[in-house]
């Protein structure tokens, strides 16, 4: 129960909002580091905590790309194919990653390692093509240092295992 796992934290973000509903965004990104993604289970433990209803906890976190409504990769590409980053060749990094990869819009790997999807704008449009992992900015990319990249991902799997 992340009520009683994260109950430090969980107050502590409490303790920044004027009530518990306002706290909904970070408590479910607390909810979706321990499962991994926002299963309904996790949603109602969020609806729990933030004395809300499930279902506005669930169209918010349906609302957000940060948020993910099925199981991801280990590696959760998001590559950004807004128009600034589109014109900066964006959509074939895109298109040549998923290929690459093996896997359609929004889909994993076989292995379980790498989800990609495309997202709006993540603000750092001078330096596309651009995508964030697990939330953090990889920028200016081509294929040959994303094929870098994966190799390293891969590797480091390895050793976490
Ligand atoms: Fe891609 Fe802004 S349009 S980061």
């Amino acid at each position: 129960m992340l009520i009683e796992k994260y109950a430090d934290r969980i107050e502590k973000t409490f303790s920044k909002y004027p009530d518990k509903r306002s706290a909904v965004m970070p408590v479910l990104y607390i909810a979706q580091e321990e499962y991994g993604w926002l299963p309904d289970e996790a949603i109602n433990e969020v609806a729990d905590i933030c004395d809300m209803d499930p279902t506005q906890v669930r169209s918010i976190a349906g609302f957000y790309t940060m948020y993910s409504e099925k199981p991801k990769g280990k590696y959760w590409l998001q590559v950004c194919t807004d128009l600034p980053c589109a014109l900066r060749g964006a959509d074939k990094f895109h298109k040549e990653l998923k290929e690459y990869l093996g896997v359609e819009e929004g889909g994993t790997t076989d292995d379980g390692m790498f989800t990609v999807e495309h997202v709006m704008c993540l603000a750092a449009c001078d330096k596309a093509p651009m995508l964030q992992c697990n939330f953090h900015y990889v920028e200016n990319l081509d294929m040959d240092k994303m094929k870098a990249l994966l190799d390293e991902w891969r590797a480091e799997a390895k050793e976490d295992k």
